[in-house]
């Protein structure tokens, strides 16, 4: 019994000793597409590693040198940022971004493919980047790649280059293409494509279009993105590594992802232990907003609105008509509104609107005065006015926004209005309605608790499994076998073919049989006859 008591003391020690980091691990980051916004969670990320103890050697798109981080960050700048707009402008014929919300699903993935594949490249021309890749002692100077899981596969080679475990993260949700990666399969029958403005519960019709939008993806994945970000990983890593991996089955070595997502805003669908989600991860307690904003809200006393379309779509760059339109409408309002605009300059704006080029957006919604918050449904938007129980008027322009908006909709907790569309009437009714009407209230409230009842907060969960990873050297455990099967093995087409084949030889047997057996059976007969 005693003894029984010191091995168990014996072993917690142990096991104590083995989940405290003796030292910290020297981590290489490579974020290289120059998202603004995309930064929310990868600084929240790399801050919160550097300030565990661990040392982080960033490649990255956009500098961090104003987080302050200390002599254990190093920073690789890929310089100058990259304009991928530019292309995105010139492939899709769009002069300004408002353009965008009349982009296709094959748009967008078309999209996605250019960027990915011009700043991977413009980021791996760099020579500093050059150096890393070329070094020539690479045993044991780093312990891990964090990488982003946003089209920057190429990327994934560094893994080899120093033979280290990798974890990704993703400012998406859980999208269906990365099911696959980690081994697993999305059913579309009841999980939509992250792209398309659909839910977990989908008619027939919606079905069709979300299998077809899913295999399209799939298969330009397959054809046409993977042989272009094969060539970019050739070119780049192919003088130091050789034979370099395909990028189908680089993916398939990732270890852990963590993503950008949390319930209730994501919905129950299949998964794996090697997926966490950490959405809400840039979330901070609220500061003290600047004085001037502070007072501003503070003699809301009818209310406030938040107006913001994020960090890409600029509202400077509205149509004429659309601003006056919005103008008009804050004027009439008793609410004061304070409105994300980057021309500060603007002239006749009403006494209750205040513009600022940049606003703190988090610290805003966490003022009790706040009522509504007007956005462009990106997914770090919509995560701040959960956390905060604030109704939202979303007015979705690309990509996952129709989505975020759509969930927001769903979950009564918010107006989606077409941009195209906007009237005067419509935007004041839809304002009143959020402001006055308290079923939105309620129900961002509630989806705000479930949103933050967690066992540990997302950041300090982030840190963990990359830790964890480390510990436990690429956490081969975790890893699900789907991710080595053939595409015929992993969809069982070679066990159904099996089965079909064992059926089909067994009716051929059977009807072969029943003939044999009536052919003896007429000539039995006969002979009888005879
Ligand atoms: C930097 O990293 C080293 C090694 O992990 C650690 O001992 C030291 O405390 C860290 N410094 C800071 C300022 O965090
Ligand atoms: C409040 O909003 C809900 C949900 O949109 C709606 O069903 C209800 O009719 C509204 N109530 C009023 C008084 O407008």
């Amino acid at each position: 019994m005693q003894f029984a008591v010191l091995f168990y003391l014996f072993l917690a020690g142990n096991l104590y000793s083995h989940l405290e980091p003796v030292d910290g691990y020297k981590i290489l980051a490579v974020y290289s597409y120059p998202g603004k916004s995309h930064y929310m969670m990868t600084n929240a990320l790399i801050r919160e590693l550097v300030e565990s103890g661990h040392q982080v050697t960033m490649i990255t798109a956009i500098s961090l040198q104003k987080e302050d981080l200390g002599s254990n960050y190093t920073e690789v700048l890929i310089e100058p940022v990259y304009d991928y707009w530019h292309d995105v402008k010139l492939n899709l014929g769009a002069q300004h971004l408002f353009e965008l919300t009349r982009m296709t699903i094959y748009d967008t993935l078309k999209m996605l493919e250019i960027i990915g594949v011009k700043t991977t490249e413009h980021a791996l021309r760099q020579p500093k980047v050059q150096a890393l890749i070329n070094a020539k002692q690479t045993d044991g100077i780093f312990d891990l790649l964090l990488a982003e899981q946003f089209y920057q596969e190429a990327f994934l080679a560094l893994a080899h280059v120093y033979k280290v475990p990798v974890v990704t993260t993703s400012t998406l949700d859980h999208e269906n293409h990365m099911s696959q990666m980690m081994g697993l399969i999305s059913p579309w029958s009841f999980v939509p494509h992250g792209f398309m403005p659909f839910t977990d519960r989908m008619s027939f019709l919606k079905r069709v279009q979300n299998s077809y939008v899913s295999f399209y993806e799939d298969m330009n994945r397959l054809l046409n993105y993977f042989p272009k970000m094969d060539a970019v990983a050739r070119e780049f890593f192919g003088p130091v590594l050789g034979e370099v991996p395909k990028v189908k089955h680089m993916e398939r070595e990732i270890s852990v992802m963590l993503l950008n997502s949390h319930a209730p805003l994501t919905t129950a669908r299949p998964t794996v232990d090697a997926m966490v989600s950490v959405g809400g991860m840039h979330i901070y307690p609220p500061k003290a907003l600047p004085a001037d904003m502070q007072v501003f809200l503070d003699g809301a006393t009818e209310g406030a609105i938040f107006f913001s379309l994020g960090s890409n779509v600029q509202s400077k760059d509205m149509p004429a008509e659309m601003l006056r339109l919005f103008l008009q409408v804050f004027g009439s309002l008793k609410q004061r509104v304070l409105w994300k605009l980057e021309d500060e300059s603007i002239r006749q704006l009403p006494e209750n609107v205040m513009v600022r080029k940049w606003l703190p957006q988090a610290d805003i919604l966490a003022h009790r005065n706040v009522k509504v918050f007007i956005t462009h449904g990106g997914l770090f938007g919509t995560q701040e006015g959960v956390h905060y129980a604030v109704p939202m008027l979303g007015i979705p322009i690309f990509s996952d926004q129709h989505l975020n908006v759509n969930k927001a909709v769903l979950g009564g907790y918010a107006i989606s209005l077409h941009f195209q569309s906007i009237t005067e009437e419509v935007l004041r009714h839809s304002l009143l309605q959020l402001i006055h009407n308290a079923t939105y209230k309620e129900n961002v409230q509630r989806v705000s608790d479930i949103f933050r009842d967690r066992p540990q907060e997302p950041r300090k969960t982030a840190v963990y499994w990359i830790e964890y990873v480390i510990r436990h050297r690429g956490a081969p455990h975790m890893r699900s076998a789907g991710r080595d099967l053939n595409w015929f093995q992993f969809y069982l087409l070679d066990v159904m073919a099996f089965v079909a084949a064992i059926v089909l030889a067994g009716i051929l047997a059977l009807s072969l049989a029943i003939r044999l057996l009536m052919g003896s059976n007429k000539k039995h007969r006969k002979v009888k006859k005879n």
